[in-house]
Parts: structure tokens; C-alpha cells; sequence
């Protein structure tokens, strides 16, 4: 079992497969290229295999894959359906930008891939563009429509809620969420954009979020899942749609956090907010041996921070973005 040194057990791994994408979120800024090109310093599939077994050793059972945009690497169904197949991997996610979803999304669900998260900021293709660099929003939804009828449904919509930037739309968001079954995940807005952008005055809160969205109905909280779910959830009193409130800035949940992150280029983040990371790629190449490995595995976990600053009042960025993180 892998237990940080604040008591909190490591059950959820978040790897991300590449630094890149083709979109140019404004808060996100990815390193600039459609093509993946092979570079050294990136994990190879066999790498990324061994670490996840490890880490499924050690306990954990959930999976994410992320990026950058993760289905622009190349050969992804391969890996993913390895990991699928290790025992003890109990849920397989993926987070998405879904402009190549249409498709992908047969290929992902033959993998055995079990859950699609789809990040999806705006419902106006002006402001879509705006937002992504990219006028794709239509390619964004039939993707979404497509993978649902595959079979991953309902499918979770990640929207960053960014004040003057989007916050007029969520209650379209809202709307969305009760016509198609997706459930709408609302993200209150955090600092980690590369342009340091982040303002207080940015954030909508959950409160002022859920003032809001009582004007289409009520909402009822439904209970979480399991005690370390990041999203607040609630449904229209009607039975008409699942919205989630991740209220990473307003009401944290650090206390419950089971998770870790792996970066493309093989870097252990024991938090989103992380001001050190750790090379556990260079350990490998080096030749070490699993017991090595699960060694300084279980060093670096017991590093876990407490959980984030952003409420300090001198707060200070971690030098990567999230493209580079993986959200
Ligand atoms: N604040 C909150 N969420 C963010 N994401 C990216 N940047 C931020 C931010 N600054 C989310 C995206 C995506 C996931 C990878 O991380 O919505 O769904
Ligand atoms: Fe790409 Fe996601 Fe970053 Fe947007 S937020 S640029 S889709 S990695």
C-alpha cells in the first residue's frame, strides 16, 4: 500500500502520454505541434506499462490517461489495452479534447478503455475558438455523440468556469447536460495557466455557481461515490441531468486526495500544485530493478504535500502548465 506521509493511501494514477496537442487553450499553452515526433526524453510504452504494474502492486486500482491531447499519440490503443488488462485495474479513464473522437472513439471502446472525460469550455463556436486557437467546436460535439452511441455514456464534460470568459454559459452547460445524459463537471478556475492569468476575481465559486443554476430547477446533492471524488454532485430535483462542482479553490479537498501524477516525460508529481517533481524515468533507464523502483516510489509519495496554497496570500505558481502536468 502506498501511504503519504499525512496517512492518505495512492490509489489513483494520472499518466499523461504526451506535452502536446492541437489546441491552444489560453490557460493550458501546450508546446506547439501536431506531430509527434519520437523524442528520447518522452516514456515508451514499455516504460509506462512497467510503472503503471508497479503502481498496481502497490495499490492502486484507477487509471487516467491524459496529455496534452492524449489521442495524438501514436499507437494509443496499444497501451491502452495493456493497461486495461492488468488485474486489479478496476477503472481506465481517459481525458479528451474530442477533436479526433469521431473517429477514434470505436477503436478507444475496443480497447477496453472504461471512461471518456471530454474537456469542453464553451457551447459558441466564436467563443470556442477564442478559447481553444481552434474553430473545432462542431468536431468536438459530434465526437461526443459518437462515442456515447459506442457505448461510453453517460460521458463526463470538464468545463474550467472562468469569470467573463465563459460564465455566461452555465446554464447552457446546464442544459446540455439535461438533452444529451453527459454530466456537466463545472471546475472552479485555478492557477496553473502558463500566462499567470489567474485572478481571484476569476474564480466563480461554487456557491455563486449553484445560486445560479437553481433558476432552471432545484438541485439535490447526491451522495459521492467513493470519499476521495473530487466533484461535488448534485441532479435537477425534476430527474432531467447530473451536473458536478469540482470546488478546487472554494471548499478544497486535498484531505481526501488518493492521487498521483506521472508526467509524459516520466517526472512523479505527487501534487498538481508541486513545486519539486521527481525523475522516476532516469531511475529506470539507469536499470534498476522493481524492488528499486518500488523503493523510490515509496520515497517520493511520503513527499506528497499537504495539499495547495492558492488561498495564501503569497502564493507563488508551479513552473509548469497544465499541458505539461496533465490535469
Ligand atoms: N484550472 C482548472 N482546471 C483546469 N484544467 C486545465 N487548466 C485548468 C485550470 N487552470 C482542466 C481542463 C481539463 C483538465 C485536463 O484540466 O478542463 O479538463
Ligand atoms: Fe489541449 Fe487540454 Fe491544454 Fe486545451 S486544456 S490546450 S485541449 S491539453
Amino acid at each position: 500500500m502506498l501511504q503519504d506521509a499525512y496517512g492518505r493511501t495512492i490509489r489513483d494514477l494520472r499518466i499523461s502520454v504526451t506535452d502536446r496537442c492541437n489546441y491552444r487553450c489560453f490557460y493550458c499553452k501546450p508546446v506547439h505541434s501536431q506531430k509527434l515526433t519520437y523524442r528520447a526524453g518522452i516514456m515508451t510504452y514499455e516504460e509506462i506499462i512497467r510503472l503503471a504494474n508497479v503502481f498496481v502492486h502497490l495499490g492502486v486500482n484507477k487509471l487516467r490517461i491524459t496529455g496534452g491531447e492524449p489521442t495524438i499519440r501514436r499507437e494509443l490503443p496499444f497501451l491502452l489495452k495493456e493497461l486495461a488488462s492488468i488485474p486489479g485495474v478496476d477503472d481506465l479513464a481517459m481525458t479528451t479534447n474530442a477533436h479526433f473522437l469521431a473517429k477514434q472513439a470505436q477503436m478507444l471502446k475496443d480497447t477496453g478503455l472504461h471512461r471518456l472525460t471530454v474537456s469542453l469550455d464553451s457551447l459558441r463556436q466564436d467563443r470556442f475558438k477564442e478559447v481553444t486557437g481552434v474553430d473545432g467546436l462542431k468536431k468536438v460535439l459530434h465526437g461526443i455523440e459518437v462515442a456515447q452511441q459506442v457505448g461510453f455514456d453517460p460521458i463526463k464534460i470538464n468545463v474550467v468556469v472562468i469569470r467573463d470568459v465563459n460564465d455566461d454559459e452555465l446554464l447552457d452547460f446546464a442544459h446540455y447536460a439535461r438533452e444529451t445524459g453527459n454530466i456537466v463537471r463545472f471546475i472552479e478556475f485555478m492557477p496553473l495557466d502558463a500566462d499567470k492569468q489567474w485572478d481571484h476575481k476569476r474564480v466563480v465559486t461554487q456557491a455563486e455557481m449553484l445560486q445560479r443554476l437553481q433558476e432552471i430547477e432545484t438541485l439535490e446533492p447526491i451522495n459521492r461515490s467513493y470519499t476521495s471524488e473530487t466533484a461535488n454532485k448534485f441532479r435537477f430535483a425534476d430527474g432531467k441531468g447530473e451536473i458536478g462542482i469540482i470546488a478546487s479553490v472554494s471548499a478544497m479537498f486535498c484531505g481526501q486526495c488518493s492521487r498521483m501524477r506521472l508526467t509524459a516525460d516520466g517526472k512523479l508529481r505527487p501534487c498538481l500544485f508541486s513545486e519539486k517533481e521527481y525523475d522516476i524515468l532516469s531511475v529506470m533507464r539507469a536499470g534498476c530493478s522493481d524492488e528499486e523502483l518500488i523503493d523510490k516510489i515509496a520515497e517520493i509519495t511520503k513527499l506528497k504535500e499537504a495539499g495547495h496554497r492558492i488561498n495564501d496570500p503569497n502564493y507563488t505558481y508551479p513552473e509548469q502548465s497544465m499541458s505539461s502536468i496533465g490535469g
